[in-house]
């Protein structure tokens, strides 16, 4: 249930960023409460993942605009690792492959920052293969991923369900995921919305980048975004992602034409 008068969690204004001196986002605007859901859908290109890479702190991004407040928090000016640890979460739409770093090791070290910034104890080996049990069940996944390296070799649909394990151990409250979706079977489809709807509560907030309403069949939105040409075009409810699915994305050209893009 949606409470408008719930706590601003993040604050999106006029956020404008460039990579390689090429301007991607030119001014979005974007509002998350505790206890929402939002999807931001668009085309291909229309710089859906260059927002949550900004979010989140990737170094070949540049800000050249606007403000990202974090619980009243200045955002933009806290490393990736700070952003990390006080809760702000980025679910990879390419998850990167780290040979020779366990995944367990890597859980336990993520999970113990995050574990530290709450002020709560440090889990040694014994207690975190307890913790990290309860939460692969969350996405009923096999033991053995623990043993390997960081996605290394895992399939496209193995790297999705290990980012919501992440997600599961570092318990975020801010999760942005990008097309978590995107190579699932229909099975582990169902699995990780499951995951993803077993760990919203009314003090954290999810952000889903998608392409499809089939997520969205499975975790209803609260709101529901279209970016082009790196800004939010137009949002509303979960109908929107219904309509976009019967028109698709033709009325976008003509509404960018009447917007001056800048
Ligand atoms: N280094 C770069 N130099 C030039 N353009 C770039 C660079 N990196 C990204 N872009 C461009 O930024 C735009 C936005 O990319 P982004 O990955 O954010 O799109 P997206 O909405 O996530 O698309 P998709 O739905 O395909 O995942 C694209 O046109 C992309 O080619
Ligand atoms: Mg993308």
């Amino acid at each position: 249930m949606i409470r408008s008068d719930a706590p601003v969690l993040l604050e999106v204004r006029d956020l404008r960023a460039s990579v390689d001196d090429q301007p991607i986002l030119h001014g979005v605007n974007l509002t998350i409460r505790a206890g929402e859901i939002h999807a931001v859908m668009g085309r291909n290109g229309s710089g859906k993942s260059t927002l949550s890479k900004v979010l989140a702190g990737h170094p070949a991004y540049t800000v050249t605009g606007g403000s990202v407040t974090y619980r009243g928090q200045d955002l933009l000016e806290l490393e990736p690792e700070q952003r990390a640890r006080i809760g702000l979460f980025l679910g990879f739409q390419y998850p990167v492959e780290i040979p020779g770093v366990s995944n367990l090791e890597f859980l336990r070290v993520a999970t113990n920052a995050r574990r530290q910034e709450r002020g709560e104890t440090e889990l040694d080996t014994f207690a975190f293969e307890d913790l990290v049990n309860t939460r692969l069940a969350v996405v009923q996944m096999d033991p053995a991923f623990l043993e390997r390296s960081v996605n290394e070799g895992f399939s496209g649909g193995e790297k999705k369900r290990n980012e919501i394990l992440q997600m599961a151990l570092l318990e975020p409250v801010v999760a942005i995921l990008d097309e978590t979706d995107s190579g699932l079977d229909i099975d582990a489809l169902r699995i990780v919305a499951g995951g993803v709807n077993q760990l919203a509560s009314p003090d954290n907030a999810t952000l889903l980048i998608t392409h499809y309403q089939r997520l969205l069949d499975l975790i209803t939105p609260d709101h529901v975004h279209v970016m082009a040409a790196g800004r939010i075009l137009r949002s509303g409810g979960p109908e929107l992602a219904h309509e976009l699915e019967r028109i698709g994305y033709d009325w976008v050209d003509q509404e960018l034409a009447l917007t001056e893009v800048g």
